[in-house]
């Protein structure tokens, strides 16, 4: 039988002025996603820093061939087991497509995902007007604000595919310019995701918020990967920009925390992970 964190050690809470004095003192992040109560707990017992609920679940769980589907009452549905399993880590969760349409909806979404849900942070992809109107309006109402910049999967369809962006100089500009805008309007940590190492070590630099990468490169502030990915579960091939961290380890809590290691010492990303 589950036993909501039976063994948890004691952990102080991570909290959002916590990342930024992380970013500060040069600590790197580890952030990871989790969609159930058990692997929540896997997470927080591991030392995981941000347990996010990403609309990946669309993908990973649900099986469909991209976010697309997921709606708000599978983000808060899904948000709420993971609060259930969490008692440090900060629980992020993600807007679904379309719920940030305009500010009425991304401030209901919003406060479902945290009221209902109990997340501590909503992350929301793009830079558009809207969506800058969206943050610095959900930052008003006091909810914290994760971006998402780069490969944005919402964006699918614009993209023509999950494909690397910011390759050329003036789209890295131009990604460049988004971030200082999302930090404008209030962001407090941007998720930073497919682009070349040299775009993921600019921005860092650039911005005083924690970057955090998922094949961005080694420099980010921090790095994150969708679970069934980092456990070698996802059927298909594998991203490059991910590793199975359960090969040649036992169980998925030593792989988790090899991820957590390899993140804060900077062995995670190797090259061989990166897009150059
Ligand atoms: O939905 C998700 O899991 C994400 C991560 C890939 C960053 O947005």
């Amino acid at each position: 039988m589950y036993v909501q964190n039976a063994s948890t050690p004691e952990r102080k809470p991570v909290t959002v002025p916590g990342l930024h004095a992380m970013k500060a003192q040069g600590r790197r992040i580890v952030m990871l996603t989790a969609y159930d109560a058990s692997l929540a707990w896997q997470l927080d017992a591991a030392g995981v820093d941000i347990a996010l609920v990403g609309d990946s679940l669309g993908m990973v769980v649900q099986g469909h061939a991209s976010t697309l589907p997921v709606t708000l009452d599978h983000m808060v549905y899904h948000t709420a087991a993971v609060a259930r399993g969490l008692s440090s880590a900060l629980l992020v969760a993600d807007m679904p497509f379309m719920a940030d349409r305009d500010v009425a909806h991304t401030l209901e979404a919003g406060a479902r995902l945290v009221g209902e849900g109990g997340a501590a942070m909503v992350k929301i992809e793009g830079a558009a007007a809207h969506i800058l109107e969206a943050i610095a309006a959900l930052t008003a109402r006091a909810i914290p604000v994760c971006a998402h910049l780069g490969l944005t999967p919402q964006s699918v369809h614009k993209f023509g595919g999950f494909r690397i962006q910011g390759r050329e100089q003036e789209a890295a500009d131009h990604i460049m310019a988004e971030a200082l805008a999302v930090q404008a309007a209030g962001a407090d940590l941007l998720v930073l995701e497919g682009v070349p190492s040299s775009l993921g070590e600019r921005i860092s630099a650039a911005v005083n918020i924690p970057v955090i990468g998922i094949g961005a490169g080694p420099h980010c502030d921090g790095q994150v990967l969708v679970i069934h990915d980092m456990l070698g579960i996802t059927p298909g091939k594998r991203p490059k920009f991910s590793k199975d961290f359960l090969a040649g380890r036992d169980s998925v809590a030593a792989a988790i925390a090899a991820y957590a290691e390899d993140v804060r010492s900077g062995a995670f990303p190797a090259p061989e992970h990166c897009f150059n």
